[in-house]
């Protein structure tokens, strides 16, 4: 009888944390989710694949500003380059990248800013950072997309304001 009440212990105590885990986790995505805003770069509208680049806002690439201390950089990704392959913002300010594919499947990743995004030809994603501290952070193709994928990188230049 004491042999079978320590077993069902033993094995309450595997059963607890199997449990607990799982809702501990989908506790911590809703709080990310829902509290700190923190999601997947979303799709943010369509275009048509072959005519990116007189589509706006991909027909002019660059950097604008929307707001003060808010810009858009609108980034057109294609084999194997960025366009633009550099975007200059002050120190401070808050960059939505609005960005798509003019070809095949591309990425697009700038760690320092915690993004991780694709692009896919067709489709516009949209994803926001914030760059507070001066310096040059590259962003680079982490899709692979042919045989000059490794080359496909750009880079975020944030400038002092002056
Ligand atoms: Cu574009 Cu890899």
């Amino acid at each position: 009888m004491r042999k079978h009440t320590t077993l069902y212990l033993y094995e309450l105590a595997w059963m607890l944390p199997s449990v607990a885990l799982p809702v501990g986790m989908l506790a911590a995505l809703a709080v990310t989710a829902f509290g700190a805003h923190i999601g997947l770069p979303g799709e943010a509208g369509r275009v048509d694949p072959a005519a990116v680049m007189q589509t706006a806002p991909f027909n002019q690439p660059g950097v604008v500003e929307v707001a003060p201390g808010r810009y858009e950089a609108h980034l057109v990704a294609g084999i194997w380059f960025f366009l633009p392959a550099e975007i200059r913002v002050p120190e401070g300010s808050e960059v939505t990248f609005v960005a798509t594919s003019k070809d095949v499947i591309h990425g697009f990743l700038l760690r320092t800013a915690n993004i991780n995004a694709m692009l896919l030809p067709g489709q516009v994603t949209r994803v926001t950072a914030r760059f507070d501290r001066v310096g040059t952070y590259p962003f680079l193709c982490h899709e692979y997309c042919g045989i000059a994928h490794h080359t496909m990188w750009g880079k975020v230049i944030v400038e002092p304001r002056s």
